[in-house]
């Protein structure tokens, strides 16, 4: 088979780039980033990666002509962009994806869409059920463009099914494993880990009771593969998560735990500090996981104390390199 993956030198795609190699199958990226992340598959010739972006219509095009299966996971992600770059956001978010079906209603190619947990908004009904409401605040905040740009997307997904597209929207839930961004930057994970390998507190915000149901990398991707493969997915919004709660200080205490820091200790900032005054946590996330298990025949495998140990391997190697 087939499978262009958008984005697919990132975190997620990188890792589903290796499960269509080791089945066997031809993987072509499209990605504007750096290749860092699939850097170890640069000598297949199963593998190509194209330096390009979604919003190149005649390569897309072309890529959607000769694949067998599309998973658009390309998008601007993380709070620190969202909240510092709205436009890019959006127009990557919204303007990106309806190029990537455009390209793929033309040949009638299926399309996996990666949306997010972040679409339910501050709903506080969890856990959260893929036809529950989304409850978001003003415009006038740029933290909720990604939500929306996401919702967006959705729509155009289920509109493009409509029109006889077969397509999946995966929703993830905190996603985390090696390759996680950049210490430092990006998700709970690497923030906590940039501070742990300077020896540095880790900064929670808030009173650290708000919850997160952190996922592993590899069962975040059997899911995937399961939602591009099983035609049961099909005019389907999934979440993709682990319904474990887990607060952020017990996240943070697990992680010191697991790393043996002699000189970090956990540090408690205001929210305003981090993000300004643009940012709004929510306090709980916890996806109902039944169409994942059922629709997917996919059961979470990793806990968040293995996976947390294996991640935090793998970014303490690659400091050390
Ligand atoms: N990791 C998670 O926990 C999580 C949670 C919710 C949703 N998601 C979604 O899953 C997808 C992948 O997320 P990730 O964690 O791997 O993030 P990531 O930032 O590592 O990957 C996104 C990739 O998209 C690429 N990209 C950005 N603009 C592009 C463009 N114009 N053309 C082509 N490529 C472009 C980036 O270079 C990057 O490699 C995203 O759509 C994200 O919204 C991830």
């Amino acid at each position: 088979m087939r499978v262009l993956i958008t984005g697919g030198a990132g975190f997620l795609g990188s890792h589903l780039s290796d499960a269509f190699i080791a089945r066997g199958d031809e993987v072509f990226v499209l990605d504007t980033g750096s290749i860092a992340k699939v850097r170890h598959l640069l000598d297949q010739p199963r593998f190509h990666y194209i330096h390009d972006t979604v919003f190149n219509l005649e390569l897309l095009d072309g890529l959607a002509a000769k694949v067998d299966l599309i998973y658009h996971l390309a998008a601007v992600v993380g709070v620190e962009y969202y909240v510092a770059d709205p436009y890019e956001t959006l127009n990557v978010n919204v303007n990106g994806t309806q190029n990537v079906l455009k390209a793929a209603y033309k040949y009638n190619r299926k399309v996996v869409f990666s949306s997010t947990s972040e679409v339910y908004g501050r709903n506080p009904k969890v856990p959260w059920r893929e036809d529950d409401d989304r409850v978001l605040g003003a415009t006038t905040i740029d933290r909720w463009c990604y939500s929306t740009s996401k919702a967006v997307g959705e729509h155009f997904c289920f509109a493009y099914f409509k029109l006889g597209l077969p397509v999946t929207v995966l929703r993830y839930f905190n996603v985390y494993g090696p390759r996680l961004d950049r210490v430092d930057v990006g998700r709970l994970f690497t923030i906590f880990m940039g501070q742990l390998l300077r020896g540095a507190d880790l900064t929670v915000i808030g009173d650290g009771s708000q919850t997160r149901c952190f996922t592993f990398i590899s069962d975040a991707v059997a899911a995937t593969v399961a939602a591009g493969l099983k035609s049961a997915a099909n005019g389907h919004a999934v979440n993709v998560g682990v319904d474990v709660e887990t607060s952020v200080l017990e996240f943070a205490r697990l992680m010191l735990e697991l790393y043996g820091s002699a000189t970090s200790k956990v540090r408690f900032v205001a929210q305003e500090e981090i993000y300004g005054n643009s940012y709004e946590d929510i306090p709980r996330r916890v996806p109902d996981n039944t169409k994942m298990r059922k629709l997917l025949g996919v059961e979470p495998e990793i806990p968040l104390q293995q996976g947390t140990a294996i991640a935090i391997e793998w970014f303490r190697r690659e400091a050390s390199a």
